[in-house]
């Protein structure tokens, strides 16, 4: 992403912070995994959102119309051995240079400057309740600038959540945003793809997750964005299923739920298939009646639509079609007054995507489900899962998990599904089933 989109990302934050307040926010920090081997290092988000800036040890400072400069970054200084050892870093000159900070101090000195920089400004926007050790070292600020007052100098007066500003600007992507995005969902698709190819009984669980990670990786995308969930059989009614270590049986359906990440953007897939490459009958019914749900909640995508109203159309059909399968007894309006689907459908049709997989952004507004805008990009991705003990209905239905997810980006005519690579009816996925690698 070049350096422009992180300018005007600054800017838009800038004026909406205003003249003689501050902004502020840490990068990520990293995180042992065990002794001396660290977790990969993943930027959070926000950060990266400001400054695309990719290194920890990082703190930026915005202060609108700051006549050296409004957007001042603090990070490791440049260092040989470290070059050497770890590979490139920007250090103060690449600060400025490379990432556009008009002022650039080590990490070192944060405590030092800090304070100055927060005297008489009136508001601080920082990300509030998010890092402990941060929410300390600004009160410490605070109160040393206090117990300076008779200097003259002022202490801000109100603390103010960052997110109140990022997450409205992040809930709209640029089209910068949409093109990482689109890639994240093509290469994903075609991770699902292999997967399905290379899909056949006895296997298990975790073979299938290195078919989808090598496609990911091979492609570029070096991490997914959330934990594989590949699950064969009654694995697939556990909603977070991550163990994937059970050995795969010809008549079961396998659900993997996976995506990968390009540069930040999070792709969100899920398929279901049947491990044999051919649906049963019993199984056909149920996922043509999650597919139904899942292509009826997808086609009123647009600008104007309330949030809810692809949550509330896949209910309606879920219920109706579990009825007519004779999973559910009663009338369908009172089935869904009472709730008595959540028994199958327990989760709500998505959420937003974008640098994050469950993305920032508000769902209401004054509590009311807000209206779709282009520029939104969401998942869509009913379920229906019948838990293996569960004796209300017929044994024939126990032990089937099904969830179809695509990622759909809002237009300003319509909808485009992102991942419509990843093959999702009945005659598609049988068809490339039949092509074994
Ligand atoms: N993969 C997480 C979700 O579908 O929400
Ligand atoms: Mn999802
Ligand atoms: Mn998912």
């Amino acid at each position: 992403m070049r350096a422009t989109e992180f300018k005007r990302r600054r800017q838009q934050l800038m004026q909406q912070i205003g003249s003689g307040n501050l902004g502020l926010i840490a990068s990520a920090s990293d995180r042992t995994r065990n002794r001396d081997v660290d977790y990969p290092f993943r930027q959070d988000s926000d950060f990266y959102y400001l400054t695309g800036f990719n290194e920890s040890g990082a703190f930026a400072v915005f202060i609108p119309e700051r006549e050296q400069g409004e957007y001042i970054l603090f990070c490791r200084e440049f260092d040989p051995k470290k070059a050497l050892w770890e590979g490139a870093h920007a250090g103060l000159e690449g600060a400025i240079q490379h990432y556009a900070a008009d002022d650039a101090f080590p990490i070192e000195d944060l405590a030092d400057i800090l304070p100055g920089l927060l005297e008489n400004k009136a508001k601080v926007f920082y990300p509030m309740g998010r890092d402990s050790e941060l929410d300390q070292q600004l009160s410490k600020w605070i109160y040393y600038l206090r117990q300076h007052s008779r200097d003259g100098s002022q202490a801000p007066t109100d603390l103010i959540a960052l997110d109140s500003i990022l997450n409205e600007m992040r809930l709209f992507k640029s089209a910068a945003e949409i093109k990482l995005l689109r890639q994240a969902a093509k290469i994903s698709a075609q991770a699902h793809i292999r997967a399905m190819r290379n899909c056949q009984a006895g296997m298990y669980e975790y073979q299938i997750e290195a078919e989808i990670v090598h496609a990911l990786s091979y492609a570029g995308l070096r991490s997914v964005a959330y934990p594989s969930i590949v699950a064969g059989g009654k694995n697939a009614c556990v909603l977070h299923y991550v163990e994937n270590k059970s050995k795969l049986r010809q008549k079961d359906l396998l659900l993997i739920d996976a995506g990968g990440e390009c540069e930040h953007y999070a792709a969100d897939i899920t398929r279901t298939f049947p491990v044999s490459g051919k649906f049963t009958r019993v199984q056909k019914q149920l996922y043509q009646l999650v597919l139904d749900a899942q292509l009826a909640a997808i086609a009123v995508i647009k600008p104007g639509v309330p949030w809810n109203l692809s949550h509330d159309i896949s209910v309606q059909i879920l219920t109706h079609g579990l009825v007519a399968l004779g999973l559910l007894t009663g009338k369908v309006e009172t089935l869904i007054e009472t709730e008595a689907y959540k028994v199958f459908y327990m989760h709500r049709i998505g959420h937003w995507l974008g640098m994050d997989v469950h993305d920032v952004g508000a769902y209401k507004i004054d509590d009311k489900w807000r209206h779709l805008e282009a520029g939104m990009v969401l998942t869509i991705e009913p379920g229906l899962y019948i838990q293996a003990d569960c004796e209300s209905v017929a044994p024939k239905w126990r032990g089937i998990g099904i969830r179809i997810e695509d990622d759909i980006l809002v237009t300003v005519d319509g909808h485009e599904v992102l991942t419509a690579d990843a093959p999702k009816t009945i005659a598609e996925i049988e068809a490339l089933m039949q092509v074994k690698p």
